[in-house]
């Protein structure tokens, strides 16, 4: 079997707050950020959480798949932001979307979430047991991002992307779909990037509750991200037998412009082959692959044959990748 991706669809909140909005509520300017991180405007939710901004996402991948609610047999969500402890935000979304024949969970692997949870997906459809899935990467980062602390708030945004995959047997198509993919983690350097829970405490610890919001190492993470993304990059392409000069497009996870730039160097490719949406998004954590491939798929971009590499990084610390035939 094989995991083609036959729909995309995105969601980002109305909303727009541009770096000068955030100057008023820290010490901060629209010039240190766009020079640090390429971010012009983040879109920030006032009303739907994570959930919503998924099942719409969901909705129209599912639109530009041709597929019904009824189809999907299998929901994913990559997130961190899930709207409740429990249910999952995949279960909610199974609900709000009339999903009625699918199993759904969720996949907690941060900024990685989306490629976590397709490569997942992929794993489950070779086995047969399932036809056609959403995978989805949501966040809702405004709501566990401290509004006082300059150094996390500016970079993050909210959103939600979807895509709609389909098993093939090999026979009925050879060359589409996921074709080769890895992931990693490591739980020693957990600390450099997290957030607390807000409910650690019982009637024994005798400690107050308190919210938790991101803290994050911030030059850890950069060196973290531009050794380890360039890294599985190259071991799907060695893995695959694939040379670099097949690639169209590398979507990456959209943290910071220059992480980009840094592996485009690393790499040596132009970033012509990195197409970039940080400046309009911000970091929206397991969104920021799907809503980029989403965008590219309805530019046309992305035409039958074209392989692409999605890489992701993020808490855990974990990273991952996947190429795909389109
Ligand atoms: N505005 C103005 N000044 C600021 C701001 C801000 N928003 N934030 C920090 N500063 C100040 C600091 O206080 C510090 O001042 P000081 O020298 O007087 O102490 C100075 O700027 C430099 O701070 P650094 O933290 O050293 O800044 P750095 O150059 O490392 O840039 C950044 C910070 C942009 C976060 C960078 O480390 C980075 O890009 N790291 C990658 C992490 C990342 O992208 N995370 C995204 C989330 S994680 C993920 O998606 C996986």
């Amino acid at each position: 079997m094989r995991t083609k991706i036959i729909g995309t669809g995105s969601y980002a909140p109305d909303r727009v707050v541009t770096n000068n909005h955030l100057a008023e509520i820290v010490e901060t300017s629209d010039e240190w950020i766009r020079t640090r991180t390429g971010i012009g405007q983040r879109h920030i939710s006032d009303g739907p959480g994570t959930t919503a901004m998924a099942a719409e996402a969901a909705r129209r991948a599912m639109d530009n798949a041709g597929v019904s609610p009824e189809d999907i047999d299998i929901i994913i969500v990559g997130t961190t932001t899930a709207d409740h402890c429990f249910p999952s935000a995949a279960c909610e979304v199974q609900g709000a979307i009339g999903a009625v024949h699918a199993v759904a969970y969720d996949i907690s692997a941060a900024c990685s979430g989306f490629i976590f949870s397709l490569n997942t997906a992929d794993a489950l459809m070779k086995t047969g047991a399932y036809r056609t899935g959403l995978v989805i990467g949501a966040d809702n980062l405004s709501k566990i991002v401290d509004w006082t602390d300059r150094s996390t708030c500016v970079l993050f945004g909210d959103g939600a992307g979807a895509a709609v995959v389909k098993a093939y047997s090999e026979t009925d198509d050879r060359s589409e779909g996921v074709m080769c993919m890895n992931m990693g983690s490591d739980g020693q350097k957990a600390s450099v990037l997290e957030c607390q829970s807000r409910t650690m405490e019982n009637f024994l610890t005798k400690g107050q509750p308190k919210p938790g919001y991101i803290t994050m190492e911030g030059q850890e993470v950069f060196k973290f991200a531009v050794k380890k993304v360039p890294e599985c990059i190259l071991k799907v392409l060695s893995d695959s037998g694939t040379d670099i000069s097949e690639i169209r497009y590398f979507v990456l996870h959209q943290a910071n412009y220059r992480i980009c730039e840094s592996i485009s160097r690393r790499l040596k490719v132009s970033m012509d082959r990195i197409p970039m949406n940080i400046e309009e998004y911000g970091n929206t954590s397991g969104a920021t692959i799907p809503v980029l491939l989403d965008e590219l798929n309805r530019a046309g971009k992305l035409n039958p044959g074209d392989k692409l590499i999605m890489a992701g990084f993020g808490a855990g610390l974990t990273w991952g990748a996947v190429l795909i035939q389109w």
